[in-house]
Parts: C-alpha cells; structure tokens; sequence
C-alpha cells in the first residue's frame, strides 16, 4: 500500500537532482538559532555554588533570567555568584543574580528562607546532590539516609516549593530535576544513589501528570559522567575504564547539561521529558567494567 506524499513528486525529483547546499534552509532555522530570552524569569537553582548546578545558573544569567543560587556555604556561593556576575557582565547588560545560604536542601526551613528570597519562581532546578562510594554491606543506615534526605527528600522539597509558589501566581512554570543514569542502569557502589536518583525519576513522572494541568512542568536531566569535582574525585584507573565504555569517549562538560536544562525550561511541550547525556553509554552499559569486579566505578 503506498501512502499520499505531502509535497509533489516534481519537487521531490528537483530536490533530488539538486546539489545539496543549493536546497533552501528549513523554514523554522531561524526560530531554532534565536537564543531564548528568560528576561522577566525567576530561577531558583540548588546545587549552584559548583558543577552541574553552577553551569545552568550561568546560562539561565546569560540568557537575561534573575537567578537564585542556593548552596550551603557563603564564602563558595558569594564567590560563584560574583565570578558569574563578572564573567557575564556586557556593555549593555548586568546579569541579575542573587544567593541564598541555606543549611541543607532536606530541611523545611531552608525551603522557607528560599520562598522569603524568591516568591516568584518561575523556573526551579533541584541540582544539589551528593554522591556515594560504597557496597551495598558496607552502607551503613546514617549514610542512607544522608544520600536519600539530599537526593531524594531535597528535590521533593524544591517541587513542593515550587508547586505551591507557581500555583499562586496562576501562571504555570517549570520545575527541572537532576536525576543520573544510575537511576536507570547499573549501581555498584552506590545503591543508595541509584535509589535516590530512581525516585528523583518517580517523583518527575508523577508530578508532570499532576501539575501539567496547571501548567507546571516538570521534567528531567539524566546525566552520565561529567567533569565536576564529583567525577574528579574518582581513581583515574576508574576514570579510564568508565571513560573507554563511553561511546564518545570522554566525560560530559557541565556546559552540555546546561544546553539541556535550557531545552526543558523553553520548550513548552516538555513536560515528563528525561533527557539522557552520557555519550552513549546507557547504549553499552551490559558491557562488564574493565578493572576487576571487586572494584567500585560508579562514585557519582
Ligand atoms: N557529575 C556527574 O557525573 C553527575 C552524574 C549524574 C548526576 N549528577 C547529579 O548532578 C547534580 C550536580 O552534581 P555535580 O557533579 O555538579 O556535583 P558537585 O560538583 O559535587 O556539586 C554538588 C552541589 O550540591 C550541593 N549540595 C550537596 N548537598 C547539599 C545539601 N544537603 N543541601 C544543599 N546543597 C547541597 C553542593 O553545595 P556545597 O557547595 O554547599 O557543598 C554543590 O553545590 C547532583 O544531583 C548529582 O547527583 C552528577
């Protein structure tokens, strides 16, 4: 059975004849090279003293969002926020970009002081997170608890914040969570992780399905390995052997996740979308890891 073309079969010969680089451009080219432009937009960003977190707090500044930084500490966080304010600063435009200490992401409190800084959010990403480096009859219950509280609890309270602030201001909003490709494949060394991070997962899902509908959406990040002082605390024997079962052969930059983080905060129709960035290595993770079976690789 042969199915209608949408476009002539003229056309299709001509194209076919015609040099490629002669074809004209598709007509939406110009919408996908205009950066998008969040002037107007509260982000709140956990996690954003370092790494992962940091990164998608400078593209949302360089993109002209008013940025929240939450972190612990205030000698970090004023610096990462002071190096991002003068690494983005132009002739004509100030990054808006602000800090919030708070003691942990699990408590309740913290959530409070955040809501005190910003009422408004308009985008929040749950990016803090801790890694873990043990097996499983090595774990002992308080680090469980410290992996699950932060992972696990923290990103709960930054949807319910988020939840509760956006509903308020009856205008929709996205929320963006950190998960890792622990969530999904593999483990060793670091259950209690890939526990958190599988709910981080769970609490997406669910939550896009119950917010949606108020405009709220809630989507994920799934990150392989990137360079942060999380991986830079790995054996470099470990880092080799992960990096030779990665198809692209390298680790992640914390600039590739950020590009993501930009996708699910401007593309309306994401809504439960998990985006996976790990060089293809959820494609090859049945392969055993080179180095020993006794030995821990996945510290992240
Ligand atoms: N790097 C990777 O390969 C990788 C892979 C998959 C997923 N991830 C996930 O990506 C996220 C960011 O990772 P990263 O590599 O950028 O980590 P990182 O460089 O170690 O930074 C972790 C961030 O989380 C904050 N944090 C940790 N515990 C906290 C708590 N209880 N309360 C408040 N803030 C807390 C830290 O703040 P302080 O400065 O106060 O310590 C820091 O800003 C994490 O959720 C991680 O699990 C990372």
């Amino acid at each position: 059975m042969s199915f209608p073309r949408p476009w002539p079969s003229s056309l299709l010969l001509a194209n076919t004849l015609r040099p490629l680089r002669t074809l004209p451009p598709p007509r939406s080219s110009r919408t996908i090279h205009t950066p998008p432009n969040l002037s107007g937009l509260n982000c709140v960003i956990t996690g954003a003293s370092r790494g992962i977190g940091h990164a998608i707090a400078s593209h949302f500044a360089s993109l002209k969002a008013s940025c929240f930084l939450v972190g612990r500490d205030r000698t970090t966080l004023s610096a990462a926020a002071s190096s991002l304010t003068a690494s983005l600063t132009r002739p004509k435009f100030t990054p808006d970009i602000n800090y919030v200490v708070i003691p942990d992401v699990a408590s309740a409190a913290s959530w409070e002081e955040i809501a005190k800084a910003c009422p408004r959010p308009h985008i929040v990403v749950n990016a803090a997170g801790v890694s873990q480096n043990r097996v499983f009859l090595r774990t002992s219950e308080e680090e469980w608890d410290k992996v699950l509280d932060t992972n696990l609890t923290g990103t709960m309270m930054g949807c319910r914040y988020a939840a509760r602030q956006m509903l308020r201001m009856k205008n929709g909003g996205v929320i963006i969570n950190v998960s890792s490709l622990l969530a999904v494949r593999g483990g060793k060394g670091a259950v209690a992780y890939a526990a958190s991070k599988a709910g981080v997962l769970g609490l997406t899902r669910a939550l896009a399905e119950e917010l949606g509908p108020k405009g709220i959406r809630v989507n994920a990040i799934v990150p392989g390995y990137i360079e942060t002082d999380m991986t830079a605390a790995m054996n470099p024997a470990v880092v080799k052997s992960v990096r030779d079962r990665i198809p692209l052969q390298r680790f992640g930059t914390v600039d590739e996740v950020a590009e993501a983080a930009v996708f699910l905060a401007t593309n309306k129709y994401a809504n439960n979308c998990d985006i996976t960035l790990d060089g293809g290595m959820s494609a090859a993770l049945s392969d055993p890891p080179k180095g020993g079976s006794s030995q821990v690789v996945v510290p992240h």
